[in-house]
């Protein structure tokens, strides 16, 4: 692999702390809400290193330095995200909801025979996931307020650093399946299959989570799982949408004003003294301070 093209992503090893107490409902005011992201964090130790595996499989076929250095940085990523989401999920079984693992073992076995596919529909799956993706991440952004206000820091700040990363890392997939396959149908087919193989199974696991809260037989609170369901749609769709277009580059979507600031206020060569938590108790959630260590001492950024 070429080495000398460096890559601008940034491999941040973020030390979220998440305590035995934390609660599912990380959000009290959301039960509803907590349950659709508990849900679709479950989904992430399975599909990213399916993704992390792909990327390095199709690496193989690119000659491209820029791509290569690109991909490299999109594993990394991806490789701390899904061993967070393996800690905070690990945490929720235990508090209560045991029978998660049995959607586990089905994704498991997904995934193990997606991988099995020809090599251009599992990069077109990963492609189509990351350009969808960004709809997710422009949802959590601007509703943030909405969404996590009064919540648990660590959960809301977590999920934002995720999501604040996939902007970071948004055309790697694309490029990565470009280089290395290319085909305009399979890309095109790969945001739907990749969309529906991550969306599924989040879904069922809130709807079991609702269940064994007592929640899903409670019409008021079905209302609200589905309004927050339709709220995370609206946005999603039209990138879905985009993505399938012909001609389609996820460069070409506008990234948030709240994501560069957040990647400009990171130091790239930090140490973190702390992980970077956004204060919910305000409905402006700004992008968090971080403090790093430099020379033994912590420093803030302003
Ligand atoms: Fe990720
Ligand atoms: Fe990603």
């Amino acid at each position: 692999m070429n080495t000398e093209v460096k890559s601008s992503i940034v491999t941040r090893r973020i030390p979220f702390e998440f305590t035995d107490d934390i609660n599912a409902h990380w959000n009290p005011d959301k039960p509803e809400f907590s349950q659709m992201w508990n849900g679709l964090s479950l989904t992430m130790p399975f599909l990213e290193p399916y993704l992390i595996r792909t990327m390095r499989e199709g690496l193989r076929l690119v000659d491209d330095p820029m791509v290569l250095a690109d991909g490299a940085a999109f594993m990394a990523q991806e490789g701390q995200h899904y061993q967070v989401h393996q800690r905070f999920n690990d945490i929720l079984k235990n508090n209560g909801y045991p029978e998660l693992a049995e959607i586990e073992n089905d994704m498991k076995d997904y995934y193990k025979k997606l991988g099995k596919k020809p090599l251009a529909r599992k990069m077109a799956y990963s492609a189509g996931f990351e350009s969808m993706t960004l709809g997710a991440t422009r949802f959590i952004i601007e509703e943030r307020s909405k969404n996590f206000l009064h919540a648990d820091t660590r959960v809301a700040s977590f999920w934002l650093w995720h999501m604040v990363e996939e902007t970071e890392h948004k055309n790697c997939a694309y490029d990565a399946y470009q280089a290395a396959c290319g085909g305009y149908f399979t890309r095109a087919f790969g945001v739907l299959h990749g969309t529906w193989g991550v969306f599924w199974p989040g879904v069922r696991a809130a709807v079991l989570m609702l269940k064994k809260d007592g929640l899903w037989n409670n019409w008021r609170s079905r209302l609200r799982f589905y309004r927050s369901l339709a709220s995370f749609i609206k946005y999603v769709a039209p990138y879905l949408l985009r993505s399938m277009m012909p001609g389609h580059n996820p460069r070409s979507e506008k990234d948030s004003e709240w994501v560069k600031e957040w990647l400009n206020s990171y130091p790239p060569e930090a140490t973190l003294a702390e992980a970077p938590l956004v204060d919910t108790s305000t409905p402006e959630m700004p992008v968090p301070k971080m403090k790093f260590i430099d020379d033994g001492v912590i420093h803030a950024t302003t």
